[in-house]
C-alpha cells in the first residue's frame, strides 16, 4: 500500500516545514486546514496523521478541535506543540495555563523509551530541542506515560505505544531542533510503517496521466515566463497531449537584459513544441502609466495577462484550458487555513491576481510541489542545469522592483543595474548559493558628486537571499569588498543612480520582492 501522510494545519508558521521533511524522507504528505471537510481526509487514504502547532490554548474560546473521525481511523498520530495540547487535553489528560512559557531553545532529558525515539534518544539522554509554547501538560491521558521533560515541562514528550500516539511538545520540524528530521522520520518509517515511495519519477507518471484525463482532446496554452516553473509545466503538458499545447511567450517589456530573446532561443531550439512569442511590452507600460499603487501594478499586469492569453486562444481556435506553473507555497500562503483568507500580503499573479472574469479552466500540474520537487522534476525532463538553477522571477517582472510609477526611462536604469549585480554575482561563483538576486530601484533622488560635479540621481537597493522555499529567507551575507566592488560597478556604470545601498532584513518581517 502507497504510503500517505495527512498534517492537518491548526495555523502554525512552520507547518510547511513539516511537509517538507516527510516528503524529503521520501513519503507524500499534504497540508489539510484542521476543518477540512472529513470526507476530503477519508478519500486521501492516510496511512498516519500529524497535528501541527499553532496559535491557541485549548481554552480559548473558538480553539479548535481535532475531530473525533480522526481518531476513528486508528491511524498513527503525533501531535506537535499545539497538536500535542490537543491530543492530551481530548484524550483525557490536563493541559494548565504556566507562568514558565518556554520559549526557543530547551533541554530534553529522556526518561522512558518508545518507539517514536527508538536508537535515537535513548534514556538519560539530553538533547536540545526548540519550544514555542504557553500552556503545559501537567498530567497524560489514561495509558500514556512521559517519555521527555524539561526542567519546567514534565511531559515535554509523551506516548502510547500500543495506540501509536504520540505528542510531542517542541518543534521537531524546525533546524534548531537537531534530532528533529530523524524524529520524523522515526515516526513516518516505524511508526506508521512507511515504505518511501515518493519521488519525481513516479510523480511524473501519475501527474501525466491525470493532466490527459483532465483535458481529454481539448486545448491548453501555456503561459511561459522563462522561468523553470512554466517550462516544467509546459513539458508535463505537451508530455501528456502533444501539440494540444501551444505555449505563449508574452514579452511585457518588465524582463532583465537579454531575457526574452535568450529564453525564446533556447525553447525553440531544444524543443519541438508550438510556440507564439508576442511583444506587448507598450500594452504593458501603457496600462501601468502613473501607477504607483504595488497592488493595482499586481493586478493590471495579471489582467493583461489574462487578456492576451484569451485573445491567442480564440486565434488557435478556442483553448478550454489554461496552464500555470503554480507551486505548492503559492497554494499555501494563499489559501486560509484558519477562518477564511488569512491577511492577505500580496496578489501573487499565479494565484491571487487572476481576475475573476478568466474564461479558461486551470491546469496547475505543480500544485502540490515544492520549488526543489520541481527542480527535481525538471531534472528528470532532461531540462538542462542552466535553466533549472536560474532564480525564480516574479510573474509581475521588474514592474515590483521599480518603486513607485514605472517609465521607459527607470526601467532601462533599473535593468543596467541589475545585470551589473547578477554578472558580479556569477564572476564570484556566488549565484548558486543564493535563492534570488535583484535590485530594486527607490522612486527617490538623493545629491552626489562626481567629478567636481553635483548629481541629483536615483538611489538604488541589492537584494539577495537564501531561502529553501520562498516563504521565509535569511539576508546573503555578501563581503563588504563584494559589495563595494559592485556598488562602484553601478554608480560608475549607470547613468542615473549614483547611490547604491544594500538590503539587510530577512524574511519575516520584510518580504523578499519589495512590493
Ligand atoms: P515575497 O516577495 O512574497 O516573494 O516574499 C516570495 C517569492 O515569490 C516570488 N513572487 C512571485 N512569483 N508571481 C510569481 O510567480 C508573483 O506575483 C510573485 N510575487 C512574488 C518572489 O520573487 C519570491 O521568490
Amino acid at each position: 500500500m502507497i504510503t500517505r501522510i495527512i498534517i492537518m494545519d491548526f495555523g502554525s508558521q512552520v507547518t510547511e516545514l513539516i511537509a517538507r521533511r516527510i516528503r524529503k524522507s521520501g513519503v507524500y504528505c499534504e497540508i489539510f486546514p484542521f476543518n477540512i471537510n472529513l470526507k476530503v481526509i477519508k478519500n486521501f487514504g492516510a496511512s498516519g496523521v500529524i497535528l501541527s502547532g499553532g496559535p491557541y490554548s485549548v481554552y480559548d474560546k473558538n480553539a479548535p478541535r481535532v475531530p473525533n473521525s480522526v481518531f476513528d481511523m486508528k491511524v498513527p498520530i503525533l501531535g506537535i506543540c499545539y497538536g500535542a495540547q490537543l491530543l492530551c487535553h481530548q484524550l483525557g489528560g490536563i493541559v494548565a495555563q504556566s507562568k514558565e512559557q518556554e520559549f526557543g531553545r530547551a533541554e530534553i532529558t529522556i526518561k522512558n523509551s518508545c518507539l517514536l525515539f527508538d536508537k535515537l534518544l535513548p534514556l538519560g539522554t539530553i538533547q536540545t530541542v526548540w519550544m514555542s509554547h504557553k500552556d503545559r501538560i501537567t498530567s497524560v491521558p489514561p495509558g500514556f506515560k512521559a517519555v521527555a521533560t524539561t526542567p519546567s515541562s514534565p511531559f515535554a514528550s509523551f506516548a502510547n505505544d500500543q495506540r501509536r500516539i504520540y505528542g510531542l511538545l517542541f518543534h521537531p520540524e524546525v533546524a534548531h531542533t537537531p534530532c528533529g528530521s530523524q524524529l520524523l522520520h522515526n515516526f513516518t518509517y516505524k511508526v506508521v510503517g512507511g515504505r518511501a515511495n515518493w519521488n519525481m519519477t513516479n510523480y511524473k507518471d501519475q501527474v501525466i496521466a491525470k493532466i490527459r484525463k483532465q483535458v481529454g482532446n481539448d486545448k491548453v496554452i501555456c503561459g511561459l515566463s522563462g522561468g523553470v516553473d512554466s517550462l516544467v509545466a509546459a513539458l508535463l503538458i505537451h508530455k501528456a497531449i502533444d501539440n494540444q499545447l501551444t505555449c505563449i511567450f508574452v514579452d511585457n517589456g518588465l524582463m532583465r537584459s537579454g531575457e526574452a530573446e535568450e529564453f525564446n532561443r533556447l525553447f525553440r531550439k531544444q524543443y519541438n513544441i508550438p510556440l507564439i512569442t508576442l511583444n506587448a511590452s507598450d500594452e504593458f507600460l501603457n496600462e501601468l502609466e502613473g501607477i504607483d499603487n504595488p497592488e493595482v501594478k499586481r493586478k493590471i499586469i495579471g489582467k493583461l495577462f489574462i487578456k492576451i492569453f484569451d485573445s491567442e486562444a480564440k486565434k488557435i481556435g478556442g483553448a478550454k484550458f489554461l496552464a500555470q506553473g503554480t507551486l505548492y507555497t503559492d497554494v499555501i500562503e494563499s489559501v486560509s487555513n484558519i477562518n477564511g483568507p488569512l491577511v492577505s500580503i500580496k496578489s501573487h499573479h499565479n494565484v491571487g491576481g487572476l481576475p475573476n472574469v478568466m474564461k479558461m479552466e486551470l491546469v496547475e500540474p505543480l500544485r502540490k510541489l515544492f520549488k526543489d520537487e520541481v527542480r527535481a522534476l525538471g531534472r528528470e525532463l532532461g531540462i538542462p542545469d542552466n535553466l533549472i538553477n536560474r532564480h525564480p522571477f516574479p510573474g509581475p517582472g521588474l514592474a515590483i522592483r521599480l518603486i513607485g510609477t514605472i517609465t521607459k526611462e527607470k526601467l532601462s536604469i533599473l535593468i543596467s543595474a541589475d545585470s551589473i549585480y547578477l554578472d558580479e554575482i556569477r564572476k564570484a561563483g556566488l549565484y548558486d548559493e543564493i535563492w534570488q538576486a535583484f535590485v530594486v530601484l527607490l522612486p527617490m533622488r538623493t545629491v552626489g558628486v562626481m567629478g567636481d560635479s553635483r548629481t541629483y540621481d536615483y538611489a538604488c537597493v541589492l537584494r539577495a537571499v537564501t531561502a529553501s522555499d520562498g516563504m521565509t529567507a535569511d539576508y546573503y551575507q555578501f563581503s563588504h569588498d563584494f559589495l563595494g566592488r559592485t556598488a562602484t560597478r553601478i554608480v560608475n556604470e549607470v547613468r542615473g543612480i549614483n547611490r547604491v545601498t544594500y538590503d539587510i532584513t530577512s524574511k519575516p518581517p520584510s518580504t523578499i520582492e519589495w512590493e
